[in-house]
């Protein structure tokens, strides 16, 4: 990779089409729509579903080759002169359950558009481009979140996932055998297979692009990650008979446990995450001391030494805040950190500069499917600005110039990554 942006490169760039996109970002919000302008779009559900479906569609009505894998990830090809690994460019359909109209969609549009473009510009390319929607990124559903790329970058079998149980109590072997039972005419293709490169267009999720009026940033990497449940056994009795002396309470113990994990994860410099973001407890009632609690952590750091340090000391610290109450720590989900390579690095970063748009590097403070495709392949992402650095919110917005702006660096990459040619 020589970090050169050819005229080639420059005309599918160009050929990116800012309404098209736009108007496909508007027609996906309204999959999952909620009242507040925001989408509910879980993964494997009715309303995943229904994006897949839409998709399916505009893609064969272009002419591309649409198949899905036994993880359900959904790969939407634009054939090249030879056969063999693609350029693969996509990201996630699905959402949180209060989420936004642009995280993860936005990527899959940008990259559906880049075979569109390809397309406009009368262009052939010498390896295949090939679309993907990875399954389950979001991890709100069902914990192991990523699911779809791990499994294809080979990391754990799809097998590993499918006794999950998501928040809805569904199993996510049902959801997705419902999912793949809805699409029976797509073909089925084997899990993996590589590619020669995998890029994600995504919204930053943050602050700095918007801060400093740039439209693009270069990833450099993604910061590690490691989830747990915590379950907490107390002991119910009556709220207004029982003293208080003795009492096994099991939220009173989560609390406990919860103040301990923040002066655990205390860090004056600012770049520990520690989010307890669900708590449960049984039987809620107002008049019942609860039996049983159970919360979630999500504890990140770019350092893999402090993940394993912090992270290896979560258990006994739950476990002597919590006491008298029994607790089990059960890890859900580990994401090593990653670095993506330099020479992708600076392809996208030649790009977005070749194309006149104000480009910076940036680690990634969010997960993304990029970070398990990269140990499976070259991998880079691209950050285009989000409106007050919300995400993960129903207000997030990303205005379509710079969704369309996101979508030419990707444009010009991939016809570097394939070798464009003229038909
Ligand atoms: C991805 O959705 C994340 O939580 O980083
Ligand atoms: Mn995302
Ligand atoms: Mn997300």
């Amino acid at each position: 990779m020589s970090s050169q942006v050819s005229d080639i490169a420059m005309s599918v760039a160009g050929a990116i089409d800012e309404d098209r996109l736009w108007a496909n970002l508007m027609a996906m919000a309204e999959i999952g729509a909620r009242s507040d302008g925001g989408v509910n779009r879980q993964a494997l559900t009715r309303e995943d579903g229904d994006a897949r479906a839409l998709l399916i569609g505009w893609a064969r009505e272009r002419g591309y080759d649409v198949s899905v894998d036994a993880a359900a990830n959904l790969f939407i090809q634009r054939r090249g002169r030879e056969a063999g690994q693609p350029v693969l460019i996509g990201s996630h359909m699905d959402s949180q359950p209060a989420g936004g109209r642009f995280d993860g969609i936005y990527g899959v549009l940008a990259a559906f558009e880049t075979l569109v473009a390809l397309d406009a510009a009368s262009l052939e390319t010498r390896h295949p481009v090939e679309v993907v929607a990875w399954t389950n990124e979001e991890g709100g559903r069902f914990a192991c979140g990523c699911t779809g790329s791990i499994a294809w970058s080979g990391l754990q079998p799809v097998e590993d996932f499918l006794g999950e149980v998501g928040a809805d109590g569904v199993i996510l072997a049902d959801a997705l055998a419902e999912t793949l039972a809805a699409t029976p005419d797509v073909p089925k293709r084997s899990l993996g297979g590589g590619a020669i490169a995998y890029i994600e267009p995504h919204i930053e999720q943050g602050p700095v692009l918007e801060a400093g009026g740039l439209q693009i940033a270069a990833v450099t990497s993604i910061q590690g990650l490691r989830w747990y449940r915590v379950d907490i056994a107390g002991s119910a009795g009556h709220a207004g008979t029982t003293p208080m002396q003795g009492r096994e309470d099991a939220f009173q113990a989560a609390l406990r446990s919860v103040q301990a994990l923040n002066t655990l994860m205390d860090d004056p410099a600012d770049t520990v995450r520690f989010t307890v973001g669900r708590i449960n407890v049984e039987p809620n009632s107002p008049n019942t001391i609860p039996s049983s609690a159970s919360f979630t952590i999500d504890f990140r750091h770019p350092d893999a030494d402090v993940l394993a340090d912090l992270g290896g000391r979560v258990e006994r610290c739950v476990v002597e805040a919590a006491a008298p109450c029994g607790v089990t720590v059960t890890e859900t989900s580990t994401m090593a950190p990653a670095m993506f390579p330099e020479p992708v690095v600076a392809q996208i970063e030649a790009s977005a500069g070749a194309l006149g748009f104000g480009v910076t590097r940036l680690p990634s403070g969010a997960f993304h499917d990029a970070l398990f495709a990269s140990k499976a392949c070259p991998s880079g992402m691209i950050f285009i600005p989000c409106r007050g650095g919300l995400s993960h919110h129903p207000d997030e917005y990303a205005t379509p110039f710079d969704c369309a702006a996101g979508a030419r660096v990707l444009a010009a990459t991939v016809a570097e990554l394939a070798g464009a040619a003229p038909r």
